[in-house]
Parts: C-alpha cells; structure tokens; sequence
C-alpha cells in the first residue's frame, strides 16, 4: 500500500497554524536560543547605559549601543500577539521596534492565517533592519511584511487606516509616537504597549494618557512577561 502523503500544513487532518508549521516553529526554537545567549551578554551593558541617561533610553546611541540584543517579545507574548492579529482581523497592522523580528514573525503567522492583511514594521538599526528582514524570509512570511528602515517619526508617516498598532521601540517615545499617529488609526484601532511592568517610570506618560477615557481610548493592563497595555479606540 502506498503511504498516504502527509500535508505539512496538517496533523491528522487537523488544520496547523503558520506559528506550528515547521519552518516557522523551528526558526523561531532558534531565535529564541539566539536571544536567550545574546541578550544575556549584553544585558550589563544594557543596564549601564540606562543607568548612564537616568532610565532614558530613547535615541540613535541607544539603538546602536544595543545593535546586538534582541529584546524580542517573549514566546507567550508572541503567541497573545498572534491571537489578537487572528481575532481582529486587521488590513494594515503597525510595528514600532522591529528589531530582530521575533514578534514580526508572530503577527506574519496571524495574517497568513487571516489569509489577508499586511504589516508594516520599522527599526532604526540598519543591521538589524537587514537581519528581521532575512527571518521573515526564512519563515516563508516576507510577501506580508515590509521592514522599513529608519526612525519610525519618519518611516510610519503617510500611514492611514491602522487597524493594529505594536509599540515596542524606545519608551520614551511611545506617547509622541502614538499621538503622531492618531490621525492615522482605524475606527476600533487596537494599541498594544509593551514593556509596561519592565518600565513604570518611563511609561507613565503613556499609560495616563490611555487610561484617561477623554482621549478616546479604553484600556486595559496584561500582567503577562514584562506587562502590556491593550487599549482600543
Ligand atoms: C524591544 S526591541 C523590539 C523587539 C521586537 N518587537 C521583538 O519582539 O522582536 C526595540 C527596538 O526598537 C528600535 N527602535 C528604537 N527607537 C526607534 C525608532 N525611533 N524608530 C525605529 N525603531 C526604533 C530599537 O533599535 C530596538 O531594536
């Protein structure tokens, strides 16, 4: 008898999602070991030069400081994003800090699942710019996503109809990020802010600004990893 082929994007018949399918699952046990390694290393360095600019933590010198570390979302967080991406069924979702492309790859799943929608992601180091671009390559999800190059104030500009805004780029910047692309945000927008338990301090502004009902949105803390904000507008 000849054995039946077996479909990748199957288990017994049960239908695998993108983040489940080898080439994306393996990639990211990879990625993930990297970090783990890399970001080990260079977390005393990190916390030196936080330490140095009293917690701020917000330009060109930063990102180049921290060009090795990954920073990426964990894998839960990773997961959280996906399903979000899967419910909300975006057009066009939004990435502030892509880094090396951990969470890109995880949105990308979504969107390939949703069987529409792309997204837009930018990160101010060139290398790391290139390298998020080779993952979503090797994960097979490059056609969904656009790694834009540069500082986001510039990259996202002329962005309309954001139906799913990830902000996870330098801190400080979250709020005058957000409120530059207000005008930009599709009625129903979900705004997710991470890193909010990691840094209350930095956050604050942002966080008050969300939470405050007169600006528009509703919101709600994640206590998940380093803590999230989800608000919606
Ligand atoms: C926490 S990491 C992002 C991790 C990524 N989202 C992940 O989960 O894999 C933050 C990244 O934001 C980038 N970044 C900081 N400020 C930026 C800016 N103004 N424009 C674009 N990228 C920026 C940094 O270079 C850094 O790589």
């Amino acid at each position: 008898m000849v054995p039946a082929r077996i479909d990748p994007s199957t288990l017994g018949g049960a239908i695998v999602s993108t983040l489940n399918q080898p080439r994306v699952a393996q990639l990211l046990t990879r990625l993930y070991d990297e970090a783990a390694a890399t970001d080990e290393r260079v977390g005393p360095r990190v916390a030196a030069a936080v330490a140095a600019g009293n917690g701020v933590f917000d330009d060109q010198a930063a990102a180049a400081l921290l060009d090795e570390a990954f920073m990426a979302v964990a894998p839960e967080v990773g997961r959280l994003l996906y399903l979000l991406v899967r419910t909300r069924r975006p057009a066009l979702v939004v990435e502030f800090g892509t880094s090396l492309g951990l969470s890109a790859i995880h949105l990308a799943a979504a969107l390939r699942d949703n069987g529409h929608g792309r997204l837009v992601t930018t990160e101010l180091n060139p290398q790391k710019a290139e390298r998020a671009a080779a993952h979503l390559r090797t994960a097979g999800l490059d056609d969904l996503v656009e790694v834009r190059q540069g500082d986001a104030f510039t990259t996202l500009a002329g962005l309309g109809d954001i139906d799913l805004l990830l902000l996870d780029g330098w801190k400080a910047l979250y709020l005058p990020l957000l409120q530059k692309l207000e005008p930009a945000l599709a009625p129903g927008c979900l705004v997710i802010g991470d890193d909010t338990r990691q840094f209350p301090a930095l956050l604050a502004p942002y966080l008050a600004y969300v939470r405050d009902p007169s600006h528009g949105y509703t919101s709600s803390a994640l206590p998940l990893d380093d803590g999230l904000e989800l608000s919606i507008r």
